[in-house]
């Protein structure tokens, strides 16, 4: 019922090169025709990488975007810009912008609705601290960062926003959350878009983030509430990638 996701953030890694590999791998690649695959490379690798994934499943992906439609805005993009390069989905509210970038829930929102208004794809990124756990908030936080962006978009906006439960924790440090951890949050999450909508809580896919790797990738997403995974340090390699993609198809 829901196609899984394995989305990859290359974060501000990779290279020319890397791009033309995973054009070139997943050009050949077997995948299973029922599942969806992206790359969300730095945004200097957008139209390199829409030619070299043209006739691959890889869809194309961007890591930040501006709320505005255009203006004196230096170094920032719109999302009519990325929709120009064939952008799929854009992340919104990763921690590391929420932290580094003082992106705050208003802001997520805004970028939310600028990627909705081009017809692309947010991917909503939600998860609590570690400090946030000890203290037994872990559902508080994440739903709280969900209903601030769910509460303000309207009935048909909320079909097309994917969500990914990044536990800040577990983002780079090899401490991914375990299966049930995961699943607890992810049922969770489900269950507060249950209360907008059933029909949209059953299909709207939750991925899950946080030092997924080739070797954890097929536990994760065996859970009844994982559709698929964003991945960051296991997506830089082309075969890590594609074994993680493989275990979810
Ligand atoms: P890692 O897979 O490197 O932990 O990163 C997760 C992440 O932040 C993806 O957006």
């Amino acid at each position: 019922m829901r196609v899984p996701l394995i989305a990859g953030n290359w974060k501000m890694n990779g290279s020319l090169a890397l791009v033309e590999q995973f054009g070139q791998a997943f050009g050949k690649a077997a995948l299973s025709s029922s599942m969806d695959v992206a790359i969300l490379p730095p945004l200097p690798y957008l139209a390199a990488a829409q030619t070299a994934f043209e006739k691959t499943p890889l869809r194309l992906g961007a890591q930040t975007v501006n709320p505005e439609l255009s203006g004196a805005y230096t170094g920032e993009v719109s999302a009519s810009m990325l929709a120009e390069f064939g952008v799929h989905y854009v992340l919104v509210g990763h921690s590391e912008r929420r932290s580094l970038y003082h992106e705050d829930d208003s802001a997520v929102l805004a970028r939310a609705q600028a990627v909705l208004s081009e017809g692309l794809t947010p991917i909503l990124c939600v998860g609590e601290t570690l400090a946030e756990r000890d203290e037994e908030r872990t559902e508080t936080v994440v739903l709280n960062q969900v209903k601030t962006v769910f509460d303000t978009l309207d009935a048909q906006q909320r079909q097309h926003v994917v969500i990914a439960y990044e536990p800040v924790w577990a983002i780079g440090t090899g401490r991914t959350a375990t299966p049930e951890q995961a699943q607890a949050v992810h049922a969770a999450i489900r269950d507060c878009l249950a209360d907008y909508d059933e029909q949209m809580a059953s299909t709207l896919r939750l991925l899950y983030g946080g030092s997924m790797k080739r070797e954890n990738a097929a536990e994760l997403l065996a859970q009844p509430d994982i559709d698929g995974g964003l991945i960051g340090g296991a997506s830089l390699k082309v075969d890590d990638f594609l074994a993680i993609c493989q275990s979810a198809g």
